[in-house]
């Protein structure tokens, strides 16, 4: 068997009604100034007003940083680290979707770091120490509350990772009941982008190992089993609860089996364009796909994947059971409502060229695609998602 290593948050609290337990995680580290890092769509809807009042009420002082923004850019996570260090925060607790949790990550590092945010975009490069740090998500799909990852969007619109064990938090803490009124097309977005981290992670090509493997196929089997019901039914606890599981699991599989070609095509999309990463992931979904089809290792995990979409798919050959998992999930898209093409997004003919460039700068994730991606082909992907035309780079 192939040596591998497996990092994940050390606890987690996993309960619908968790968020009443967050201040009490919160005052057992011994801070009594506390940043609070989310969005004005969370707050608004007032998903972090039990974990405010109930810091108050045990003699906490909070900062609240609200202006985080989806696809955080540098500037926004720039200031919310000032904030903190003008503050003397203690401790950095994040509620809200991943844009917040990435924040919040980077934050709990850079308030205490001289280093700033260009010195560690990378693997591996933020060392230092960090602020205790307490995440609690939002949305079932990023899986950031279990992930050494924080995204980000640079001045140039590249989506740029920090990736470094040091993010990991504290804990992580998940309540199906915060998600109840999430909007039917960001539960479906959000849910796609988990299906991608399990569908990646199962097929990433150096750090494949046994656990992210079964992480990955049960929160596909959770994922692809709940989207449906959540998506026509929000307030269905059974059906939320089983995303926000899938989505957690997801993130373990690619936090240790990292991303491949759908992230990579996905970010320029995002970065460019402002579409929601979930969004930008299901829009080029089916064409990296099919691409990978071509390589033996990625039809032989898809084959093995397909039945816990499809059962009919148990016993078909490699190449039918395959294409059959690449039907389920556009099937999924479809019946979720996700829009199919670029086109709908505001993506133009003339885009093409600075997609594909954009998408070759995303080495880190490229290397893991079971299929190598060239401009030409990512060009060709992106030139089918907008209209279904397939178009040759010049
Ligand atoms: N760290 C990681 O491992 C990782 C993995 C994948 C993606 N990402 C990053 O995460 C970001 C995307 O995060 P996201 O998809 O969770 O979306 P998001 O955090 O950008 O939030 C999307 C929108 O949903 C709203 N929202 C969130 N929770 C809500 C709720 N319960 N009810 C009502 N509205 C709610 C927010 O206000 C926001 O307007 C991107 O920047 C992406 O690159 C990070
Ligand atoms: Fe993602």
């Amino acid at each position: 068997m192939k040596p591998f290593t497996f990092q994940t948050s050390p606890n987690i609290l996993f309960e619908p009604g968790a968020a009443g337990k967050i201040a009490e995680t919160v005052a057992s580290f011994g801070a009594s100034q506390v940043m609070l890092v989310t969005d004005r769509g969370v707050r608004g809807a007032g998903l972090t007003r039990t974990a405010e009042e109930a810091l108050a009420k045990a003699g906490l002082t909070l900062s609240v940083f609200e202006d985080v923004v989806a696809d955080p850019p540098s500037e926004v996570v720039e200031r919310a680290a000032a904030q903190a260090r003008e503050t003397g925060a203690e401790l950095v607790l994040s509620i809200g979707g991943g844009s917040a949790l990435d924040t919040a990550k980077l934050v709990a590092y850079l308030a205490v770091n001289d280093e700033g945010l260009d010195g560690i975009y990378g693997v591996g490069l933020a060392k230092g120490k960090r602020l205790p740090l307490v995440l609690v998500p939002t949305t079932a799909g990023t899986g950031s509350e279990v992930t050494p990852i924080a995204i980000v969007t640079t001045p140039t619109t590249e989506k740029k990772g920090v990736v470094a064990p040091r993010l990991l938090p504290d804990w992580a803490i998940l309540d199906p009941e915060l998600t109840l009124g999430l909007p039917a097309h960001v539960t479906a977005a959000t849910g796609i982008d988990a299906m991608v981290h399990a569908i990646e992670a199962y097929t990433s090509r150096h750090r494949k190992n046994p656990m992210s493997d079964q992480l990955a196929r049960q929160a596909l089997a959770l994922l692809s089993s709940h989207i449906r019901t959540a998506c026509r039914d929000g307030a269905n606890l059974e059906a939320r609860s089983a995303m926000l599981l899938g989505s957690m699991l997801a993130g373990m599989a690619f936090a240790n089996a990292p991303v491949a070609a759908v992230h990579a095509l996905a970010y320029p999309i995002g970065a460019i364009f402002h579409v929601p990463h979930g969004l930008s992931n299901a829009l080029v979904l089916m064409g990296v796909m099919r691409f990978n089809l071509e390589a033996a290792e990625a039809e032989a995990a898809y084959a093995e994947l397909a039945p816990i979409l499809d059962p009919s798919a148990a016993g078909l050959p490699r190449a039918e059971a395959a294409s059959r998992f690449v039907e389920s999930l556009a099937a999924i898209c479809r019946d979720c409502g996700v829009p199919a093409r670029l086109s709908e997004v505001g993506v133009k003919e003339a885009d093409l060229p600075r997609l594909a460039e954009d998408a070759m700068k995303q080495t880190r994730l490229l290397v893991n695609n079971p299929r190598e991606v060239t401009y030409a082909d990512a060009f060709s992907i992106y030139s089918e998602a907008l209209d279904g035309k397939l178009r040759r780079a010049e």
